[in-house]
């Protein structure tokens, strides 16, 4: 028991002096508050050359955006592209946060540089196209969704997105097309049915309408446009019952086949420490985005998890059980 013990207290001495060996690694490939202390290691470091000081600066400006410190991720981008000028991914990322900020005309210039340096990312003509509607410029955004569509044929949030162009041109047909494109596409795509529904209400379309917003908030519940329209078509009560009663299938499914290893409360750890808690699962993944493995009988790289058969019903209450969990926090 004893030497058990001094052999564990050894390892993890032993991997602390190996985070500490290498700032620059730990800041490209660490976690959270450890990444964001290596990188500002590397950034104070006499030895680090300028190149290293400019990811350094980029990838603590990412961990920051993320976290939703977008001053400080700003201020960082602005380092990184003083130490090296012309790096896409840094003009990307403080375009990024400048929407954020509200600072549209900003996110424009830094966009627009980032595609001049990478033409054929699909990814920034979408973020641009978005920019570009929120300044109200529907035919510039309209221009650079369709290359965006040209570059990557199969992108749900490009056809989405000019879905909300054309409409707000005034384009109905087109947007509804658009909507449905981008939901042949990726038929659990929450927002892509939202867009649909309330397009179907202007419309004056109410049982297309109800349909699709019904849609949107089974696979998402925070959707909270969605959730107003179906209150002013008089249909939210009966959807309030439907969500709940798949929440508490959702719950005994998750009760008999999971709880032996994952935590699935709001507290505790789960059973089998490898498996994590289900209350953290939206931190590794968009949720809606479990429901394809998980109804193809889920299997995790290193497969200790045993395979099941779920119904497309399973699979949706399983999903919205999850979901719960989050929206509870
Ligand atoms: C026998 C134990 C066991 C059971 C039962 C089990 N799991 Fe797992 N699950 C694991 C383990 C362990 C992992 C971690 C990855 C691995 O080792 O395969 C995991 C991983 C997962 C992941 C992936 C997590 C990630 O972030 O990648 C999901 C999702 C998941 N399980 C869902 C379920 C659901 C839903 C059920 C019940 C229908 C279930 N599991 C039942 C052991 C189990």
């Amino acid at each position: 028991m004893r030497s058990a013990r001094t052999f564990a207290l050894g390892l993890s001495l032993a991997a602390a002096t190996a985070a500490f060996a290498d700032p620059l690694d730990d800041c490209r490939r660490g976690r959270g508050e450890a990444r964001v202390t290596a990188c500002g290691e590397v950034i104070k470091s006499n030895q680090a050359a300028a190149d290293e000081k400019a990811s350094a600066y980029r990838i603590r400006g990412d961990v920051r955006a993320a976290a939703g410190a977008l001053a400080d991720a700003a201020a960082d981008y602005s380092a990184a592209l003083k130490l090296k000028p012309g790096t896409a991914a840094a003009l990307a990322g403080r375009g990024r946060v400048r929407v954020m900020t509200g600072d549209l005309d900003g996110a424009l210039r830094d966009l627009t540089d980032a595609i001049a340096l990478t033409p054929a990312s699909a990814h920034l003509r979408i973020e641009r196209g978005h920019v570009q509607l929120a300044r109200g410029d529907a035919d510039a955004a309209i221009a650079d969704l369709n290359e965006a569509i040209r570059l990557n044929p199969t992108s749900e949030s490009a056809f989405n997105n000019r879905g909300l162009a054309y409409r707000k041109k005034g384009d109905l047909d087109t947007a509804h097309a658009d909507y449905t494109a981008a939901l042949m596409l990726n038929p659990v795509y929450a927002l892509a049915y939202a867009n649909r529904g309330y397009l179907e209400e202007a419309r004056g379309r109410k049982a297309e309408a109800i349909t699709d917003l019904r849609s949107a908030l089974l696979l998402d519940p925070s959707i909270s446009g969605a959730k107003e329209a179906l209150r002013r078509l008089s249909a939210l009560d009966t959807l309030t019952q439907e969500s709940e009663r798949r929440i508490s299938l959702g719950r005994s499914l998750v009760e008999n086949n999971c709880s032996r290893c994952h935590g699935i409360g709001a507290a505790g750890a789960s059973p089998n420490p490898k498996a994590p808690e289900f209350r953290t699962l939206h931190e590794r993944h968009p949720l809606t985005a479990l429901r394809e493995p998980l109804r193809r009988g889920i299997a995790a790289p290193h497969d200790e998890m045993p395979r099941f058969q779920l119904s497309n019903a399973d699979t949706d209450a399983i999903v919205a059980y999850i979901n719960s969990l989050q929206m509870a926090r």
